[in-house]
């Protein structure tokens, strides 16, 4: 099939992806996209220019603060968060423990957290553990095997006027569900409870507003929308300022800079800002306004070219014989689970990974939500779409599935 029309011009976005022209089908984007070329020459172009410590002094330190103050910036309007409240770090995991750790400082014995079956393991093992370090209890909202739903009442059924924070997911990595979020966040926020809200998969794939999204934390990881490997938390900078977490001696206690421990990878950063600037070109000619309005409308350029794929690899997929699609939310993401009766999802991976075709096999650290479904650590084949997918990318991997099949 070749592509129908839409204003979205995927030939165009895929020609800026160097990493395209080695010829495989990217269906590996929820473990972290390929990169624009604009995000790669933003790296470089730090890396080759006058560089040093923070500062306003000499142009290498205006180049250091630029960098940072920048970023800052372009995560706020890709998610609607406060400059002032972007921390940046190593990873979403390293930055979840880091504030776990400080979160828990003032739980104890009584106190109650609430994680999620759906989530993946960086929202919920850092909550566990720092529970568990503190005496405090941990409580489990259930997520719905039969339909993939993590609903408002499962975490109702959880939540007490004792519970100090919940951690959900904006969207599964593994099935792509997209609960209620602004449902949870309010029955946290009735029960007096903090919302962490692991942004990670649903970043790459939507509009974010964490106002709307009712999240105090929202963490995400530009690696996963066409930027560099890091990862980053957004925060009101009213609430950071309460947070303390250890710090060395001479470093600013400023927020959001207290909780960045030593020196930050200026020039990720400033791939970073390039990503989300090219998140916001995707808008094209409906692109109009300021950063933020052309990233709303950008993500949603890209959420409807990627649900667009995902419909077609749906009707591929009913004709196979033998496959169980996992991702069934009545809301999701273009994330697709799939388990064989006869045989194991590494297997078909291995087949589609000859043919140039890479979907990886695994539980993909959402081990809870594995275990839920029945499919323990193993988990399936997962497809994902990306901004760069196309129609014969499509194509190619239902060529894979039938031949496997
Ligand atoms: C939903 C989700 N949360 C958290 C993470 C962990 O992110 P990081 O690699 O930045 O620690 C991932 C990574 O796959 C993810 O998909």
């Amino acid at each position: 099939m070749t592509s129908t029309s839409t204003a979205y011009d995927v030939a165009a976005v895929r020609a800026d992806f160097p990493a395209l022209r080695a010829g495989a089908a990217h269906f590996d984007g929820p473990g972290g996209s390929q990169v624009p070329r604009q995000v790669a020459e933003a790296v470089a172009a730090t890396l080759t220019a006058p560089i040093a410590n923070r500062g306003r002094l000499t142009e290498a330190e205006r180049n250091a603060d630029d960098v940072v103050l920048g970023a800052r910036a372009a995560v706020a309007d890709l998610v609607g968060g406060d400059p002032g409240g972007v921390v940046f770090g190593r990873s979403m995991t390293q930055l979840t423990y880091d504030l776990s750790r400080v979160l828990a400082a003032g739980w104890g014995p009584g106190d109650e957290v609430v994680v999620t079956r759906l989530d993946h393991d960086a929202n919920v093992r850092p909550w566990v553990q720092a529970a568990a370090a503190r005496g405090a209890t941990v409580r489990w909202a259930d997520l719905d095997p039969a339909t993939g739903e993590l609903t408002p009442e499962a975490l109702a059924a959880v939540l007490s006027d004792r519970t100090r924070l919940v951690a959900v997911t904006g969207a599964s990595n593994l099935i792509g569900t997209r609960p209620d979020v602004p449902a949870l966040t309010a029955l946290a926020h009735e029960a007096g409870a903090l919302t962490y809200v692991d942004g990670v998969h649903l970043t790459a794939h939507a509009p974010v507003d964490v106002a709307a999204l009712g999240a105090d934390l929202y963490a995400c990881s530009p690696y996963k929308f066409l930027g560099p490997h890091l990862g980053c938390v957004v925060a009101a900078p009213s609430l950071l300022e309460t947070l303390r977490p250890d710090k060395l001696l001479p470093s600013t206690d400023a927020v959001p800079e207290r909780f960045e421990l030593g020196t930050l990878p200026y020039e990720m950063l400033a791939g970073t800002t390039a990503a989300v600037d090219y998140l916001a070109a995707l808008a094209g000619a409906g692109g109009a306004g300021d950063r933020r309005a052309r990233l709303l409308a950008g993500m949603a350029a890209v959420e409807a070219h990627e649900d667009r794929l995902r419909e077609r690899v749906e009707e591929g997929l009913a004709e196979l014989p033998g496959v169980t699609l996992w991702s069934r939310a009545r809301h999701r993401t273009p994330t697709l689970l799939l388990t064989w009766a006869d045989r194991p999802a590494a297997e078909v991976s291995r087949a589609l990974a000859g043919r140039g075709v890479n979907a990886p096999a695994g539980s993909f650290y959402a081990i809870e939500a594995s275990r839920a479904l029945g499919l323990g650590d193993a988990g399936g084949l997962r497809v994902g779409l990306a901004p760069y997918s196309d129609d014969v990318d499509v194509d190619r991997l239902l060529e894979g599935l039938r031949a496997a099949g």
